[in-house]
């Protein structure tokens, strides 16, 4: 067991064919299984919800969720299983926020966003006014893999301080995603502005490298350092 300290995870693609994580139910469940095996009892999966790529809502999220309970349980494998969603800050998410939808939230109150790999959304403090106005507390997806803020720790001291949490990517400290991200992973982590971390699990190459070595014992050390908060979950 490599993480007995996070038994939640709050960041995952495992609902089957909703977008680019699991695509059928049996990839759903041994993902589910390992997660187990791994120490995990509390699974908060997080599809994509990525205007004309990922068109994902409640209608589509909430049903899966509801088979994949259902499939959990008939296979006999002891988790919790929860969903909410991964929203990508774009033109789509501002309109819901302007519309006032209901957003699909963990643990009522936090909202998963993330911004695009290629740009920052220029409105990026609007949009998380608007979010905090609406009563949502925003956590924004993988701080260390946008590589245009690379080298920017003040960004996101201030974001913090405005109140945004930030969610690392375990598999970024196996540098995963490469070098650049794994420093930066380590320069959040170092600088306590890590609060929550999650697998961001896809498929079954990010399972094998969550299952393959533990990370080292300082890192885990520094991962029990006292900001993550992934236990309130
Ligand atoms: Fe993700």
């Amino acid at each position: 067991m490599h993480f007995e300290m996070y038994r939640q995870d709050m960041h995952s693609h495992l609902l089957p064919g909703l977008d680019d994580g699991a695509k059928t139910l049996e990839d759903s469940l041994s993902l589910i299984r390992q997660l187990r095996a791994l120490g995990y009892t509390k699974l908060i999966t997080t599809p994509h919800i990525m205007s004309g790529i990922h068109n994902n809502d409640a209608g589509t999220i909430l049903p899966a969720l509801d088979n994949l309970r259902k499939a959990v349980e008939a296979a006999g494998i002891d988790v919790e299983l929860d969903a909410a969603a991964e929203y990508l800050m774009d033109d789509y998410f501002e309109s819901l926020l302007e519309g006032r939808e209901p957003l699909l939230t963990i643990n009522g109150q936090y909202v998963l966003v993330e911004f695009s790999f290629v740009a920052m959304p220029m409105n990026y403090r609007t949009i998380f006014f608007n979010l905090k106005m609406a009563g949502y507390e925003p956590i924004l997806a993988h701080p260390e893999r946008y590589m245009y803020l690379h080298g920017d720790l003040d960004f996101y001291r201030e974001l913090q301080e405005a109140g945004v949490h930030l969610q690392l990517n375990i598999l970024s400290l196996y540098g995963y995603y490469g070098s650049r991200v794994q420093k930066m992973a380590l320069q959040l982590l170092e600088a306590g502005l890590v609060e929550f971390t999650g697998t961001d699990l896809h498929h079954q190459r990010h399972m094998n490298v969550l299952a393959g070595k533990p990370l080292d014992a300082s890192l885990r050390a520094k991962l029990a350092g006292g900001f993550i908060k992934n236990e309130l979950l």
